[in-house]
């Protein structure tokens, strides 16, 4: 761990969180369960954002809000920065979360009688905006290859058919933890330009990176890509204020920018001011508390793929990125896999949710103690369901 990052902000002490509203403390309030199940994290958000929000409430007055155009040219010069990728400010349409942008696509790039590739497991909302669309599409499981979650390329083009128009990418993966590389990401944009695909690119957990290897957008490419593809980004999840929610599309081309903001100040809201206030804060000001999270995060990974390699039954993939680890309890012999550990005091995500039964996710974003606690509880768990 680098210690001078970490000595800086407190990642250690226990936050309580129920009595606030915090929906994955709130289902198993009163009861004695180590809640590891939804994707935010128990980290208080940086003092930079607690900054800038004590400020703005200062003001006093909350009215309608526009997109402050200094974040706008925060996001440009940030993903110039990181990327090397130049947008221009008009490319950004403000959302107050990912999840909408996934319905956004579903409904309007995809015609009423097309298709669309989703790359399982993947997280539910994706498949959920499909469904609701509703629009046809086809699963197409990732492989494990090499201890790394990827596509099967060759089930992919054979999933295709003449109505497919748009294939779903989450990269980082959640819930597979997988930093795609660029040769992937080439492919995967070169199959996309043979079928003339859109390609929706979730990237909300771009900048949770716990391995050297670094993001790439596959909008960054190069400009075919981009004119083909949406890009979905936010810092909600990597600075911890999904509550306030502020999110963004990234979409180059006109056309398509046109067709998936046709809902907006209708159904689709825009960010909340306090969202606004947030990411800018947060990308201006929060880079050494985000090294520090990260520093804290790959401890807690280490830990977590410690403790599941040393338990039978149970296996997981090195995690790239993301706080999520994406575990294979199949080799239990556990009916119910979600409900066996529930039992033993630990919730989890039941991989069902993602459509891989047998499976579970575990949110490591919490302090230290925490987990440690969660993990004993799940040798307890595989334990007991070795002696039945
Ligand atoms: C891949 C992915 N996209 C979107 C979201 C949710 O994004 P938002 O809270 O901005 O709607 C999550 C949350 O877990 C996620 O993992």
């Amino acid at each position: 761990m680098c210690y001078k990052a970490a000595m800086q902000f407190d990642f250690d002490t226990l936050v309580e969180r129920a009595g606030t509203g915090a929906m994955r403390w709130e289902r198993y309030e009163g009861r004695d369960v180590v809640p590891l199940w939804v994707a935010d994290t128990d980290f208080r958000t940086p003092p930079a954002v607690l900054a800038a929000f004590a400020r703005r409430i200062e003001h006093g007055v909350f009215g309608y809000t526009s997109a402050p155009r200094a974040l706008r040219e925060e996001i440009v010069a940030r993903t110039q920065r990181l990327y090397g990728w130049r947008i221009a400010p008009e490319w950004i349409v403000f959302l107050p979360g990912v999840v909408p942008g996934l319905h956004l696509a579903a409904r309007h790039l995809v015609p009423a009688d097309g298709h669309v590739l989703v790359p399982t497991p993947i997280y539910q909302h994706f498949k959920r905006a499909v469904e609701l669309a509703p629009r046809a599409h086809d699963d197409v499981p990732l492989v494990l290859s090499g201890g790394r979650w990827v596509f099967d390329e060759q089930r992919l083009a054979a999933a295709v058919r003449p109505g497919t128009r748009l294939v779903f990418l989450c990269n980082p993966q959640n819930p597979g933890g997988t930093i795609f590389s660029r040769a992937e990401l080439e492919r995967l944009a070169a199959f996309a330009a043979r079928h003339d695909l859109i390609v929706l690119s979730d990237e909300i957990h771009a900048d949770l990176l716990l391995d050297a290897q670094p993001h790439v957008p596959i909008a960054s490419l190069s400009p075919e890509v981009s004119r083909r593809t949406v890009t979905l980004a936010s810092p909600n999840k990597t600075f911890n204020f999904p509550g306030a929610g502020c999110a963004w599309a990234i979409v180059e081309d006109a056309g398509l920018r046109r067709a998936f903001s046709s809902d907006h100040h209708a159904t689709v809201h825009d960010p909340s001011l306090f969202g606004y206030v947030a990411a800018l804060a947060a990308y201006r000001d929060a880079q050494p508390w985000l090294d520090a999270q990260l520093d804290y995060l790959r401890g807690n990974r280490d830990l977590v793929e410690a403790a599941v390699g040393g338990l039978r039954g149970l296996a997981m993939a090195h995690v790239q990125a993301t706080y999520l680890a994406w575990i294979d309890a199949n080799g239990l012999g556990v009916k119910d896999v979600q409900a066996h550990f529930l039992e033993h005091g630990v919730a989890l995500s039941p991989g069902e949710q993602f459509g891989a039964p047998g499976y579970v996710r575990l949110n490591f974003g919490t302090q230290r103690a925490r987990l440690e606690e969660a993990l004993l509880r799940m040798r307890r768990a595989v334990d007991a369901a070795a002696r039945a």
